[in-house]
């Protein structure tokens, strides 16, 4: 038997890199409930309450122990009342009023179906559901729609991505990247980021960071796998954004500002290992596939930067915003997925994540 844990003796600090959040979400009821709170705000460009969602439901993830009564948290940090108040609403009847509203709600259901899309944004979703449309087959079926390249095949695989990557077939990936960047360079360091390196065993992408050691030998690399995948036949989809890293910016105020790195996002082909991939029921034209279509980004760093890169990529959202907070307001520095900035004192050379750690003070 484990000790129960009590709401008394624990402590939850209000930084989510200060905090330990185990894999299964014990409170995922209220958990849901917050994040599509924190989804429904960022439907309507809300920046502010939905940080203030997603900042609470970090908060309530990190908990070792069911919530119970009001009074497991009362004393939890970035709680406010009216999220006070579902949580009472969840405690009293399994469900929020307030929640169910937005659930059930047009814009939210036709936003969460258009946003999912590879390639659709928020700008998209808006001018698509103005024109009055409400379904992915009102998508599919219009004679009067325009798309982007990413955006058509986004739909053409719709299925296969909407449906999750299993951790089989990110190993299945990372193995397949591994063989082909060092059949080129030999000592290439190639890591599995995002979820599954936080232990997640499912994800809507396989994240991956590149790097060697020998200098400027990096540069090449993303081109040259993505041709070996062309010539494998393996390439659906790919989109390669060049490097935009300017040596002498300092790191970004924009606490979620994106990186400088090369990078391509792709939607490779993966041969089915066995038949049942899916999480999901598949449908007839994906049981009759021997393959499945997966999204893969590929992200290149200078060895100096791996790094920050590594720590930035691995997420969660709430971990690296909070993280980037830490250092800003408890350390007077900046931290992006590029560098650790002391002021005028530009750090280099970080080798391990943990140096990265110590020198913020936390881990
Ligand atoms: N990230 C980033 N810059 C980008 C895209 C993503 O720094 N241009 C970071 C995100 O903040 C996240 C991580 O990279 O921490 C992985 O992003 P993503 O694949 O979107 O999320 P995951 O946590 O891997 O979750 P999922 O399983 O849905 O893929
Ligand atoms: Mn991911
Ligand atoms: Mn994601
Ligand atoms: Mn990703």
């Amino acid at each position: 038997f484990n000790t129960p844990v009590s709401s008394s003796c624990v402590r939850v600090s209000p930084y989510a890199c200060q905090r330990r959040t185990p894999l299964r979400d014990i409170n995922r009821i209220f958990t849901d409930a917050f994040d599509i709170m924190a989804e429904n705000y960022e439907f309507w460009e809300s920046k502010g309450p939905r940080v203030a969602y997603q900042r609470a439901s970090a908060v309530l993830k990190s908990l070792p122990f069911p919530i119970v009564t009001m009074k497991d948290v009362e004393d939890l940090p970035h709680l406010r009342e009216e999220m006070k108040y579902i949580i009472e609403e969840i405690i009293e009847d399994r469900k929020s009023s307030k929640v169910e509203e937005v659930r059930s709600s047009e814009r939210y259901k036709s936003f969460k179906i258009f946003t999912s899309i590879f390639g659709v944004g928020l700008k998209t979703t808006e001018k698509w559901y103005r024109m009055g449309y409400r379904t992915l087959e009102d998508i599919t079926s219009s004679n009067c729609l325009k798309f982007t390249s990413m955006q058509k095949h986004g739909l053409l695989y719709y299925e296969d991505i909407a449906s999750y990557v299993t951790k089989k077939e990110a190993d299945a990936v990372e193995r397949l990247i591994k063989t082909i960047i060092w059949g080129f360079v030999s000592d290439a360091i190639v890591t599995v980021t995002g979820g599954f390196r936080r232990g997640k065993n499912i994800g809507h992408d396989v994240d991956i960071l590149i790097t060697c050691p020998q200098k400027r030998d990096e540069i090449q690399i993303l081109h040259k796998t993505i041709n070996s995948l062309k010539k494998m036949n393996l390439v659906l989809f790919h989109d390669i954004v060049e490097s935009t890293f300017d040596d002498t910016k300092r790191p970004s105020r924009y606490v979620d500002s994106l990186d400088h790195f090369q990078k391509s996002f792709l939607i490779l082909q993966l041969q089915k290992e066995e038949e049942n991939t899916y999480i999901h029921k598949p449908n007839k034209s994906e049981a009759q596939r021997s393959w499945k279509a997966i999204r893969v980004d590929l992200v290149v760093t200078p060895y100096e930067q791996y790094a920050f890169a590594i720590l930035g990529w691995t997420g969660s959202q709430q971990f690296e915003r909070d993280l980037r907070r830490f250092a800003s307001h408890e350390k007077k520095m900046m931290l992006d997925n590029h560098a650790l900035y002391d002021k005028s004192k530009h750090l280099q050379c970080c080798e391990l994540q943990m140096i990265v750690y110590e020198f913020l003070g936390i881990g």
